[in-house]
This record gives structure tokens, sequence and C-alpha cells, in this order.
């Protein structure tokens, strides 16, 4: 949680001024990420995405389990793009937290039910 609340401050939002940041844990090892705007607003990119691109590009493979910090109260959960990631690293669990010290905690199958796969 430490780690995805000092990213936060790093966020791009200047569209939607949601500032999201991500700390996820792959083979072991914390990665962190945060959304990203674009002024052509679908190529915005959710924190949670950022943070496992990172982890990849570490050479980790096997997601652990995710924290996702905002200033929403209930707080949010992940976006339909996102569960579909969240899925493909085979996650553990998937908390989101706000200052409040609010959280909703998720497992995979919570996510995304029948989920879509090339198999
Ligand atoms: N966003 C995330 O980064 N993660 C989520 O789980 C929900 C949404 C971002 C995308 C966009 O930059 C902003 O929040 C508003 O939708």
């Amino acid at each position: 949680e430490v780690r995805a609340r000092a990213a936060q401050q790093s966020a791009y939002a200047p569209y939607s001024k949601f500032r999201v940041g991500a700390a996820v844990q792959m083979d072991g090892q914390i990665f962190e990420g945060v959304n990203v705007e674009n002024a052509s607003y679908p190529m915005c990119v959710c924190a949670e995405r950022n943070a496992i691109a990172a982890g990849v590009l570490a050479g980790a493979r096997e997601l652990q389990a995710v924290t996702v910090c905002t200033d929403a109260s209930p707080p949010s959960s992940p976006c339909g793009g996102c569960r579909q990631w969240l899925y493909e690293f085979r996650l553990d669990r998937v908390t989101f937290r706000n200052r409040d010290g609010e959280l909703v905690s998720y497992a995979p199958g919570e996510l995304l039910p029948d989920t879509w796969d090339l198999d």
C-alpha cells in the first residue's frame, strides 16, 4: 500500500483528475505504475496495467498481488480491460484502497466470470 500510495503522486491525470497508483507483486518483487492519460481519451492507460508492464519488462511473469490506491470512497474497482489483464497473469488477489483506510478486495473469479481465452 505504501508503494502504491507513493506512486499515486506521479499519476498523469490532467483530464479526469482521478489519480491512481498501483503496486504489484510479481515473482516476489514489487513494481509500481500510475495512470497515464492522453488528449485522445481512449488512449488512457490504467495504473495497474502500467505496473504489470513494468514487471513484465523486468522479466517477471507470476502476478501474486495487486494494490491500487485512489481517492475514491468507496474504493473503486478495476475496469473491464484491467480485469482481462489480471486474468492473463493469474493473480491471487486485487485490493483497492483509499486514503480513509477503506478497502475492497477481490479474488480472480469474482472479477471476470466466463473469461475469454484463446484455449
Ligand atoms: N483508472 C485506473 O488507473 N485504474 C482503475 O482501476 C480505474 C481507472 C484510471 C484511468 C483514467 O486515467 C482515470 O482512472 C479515470 O478513469
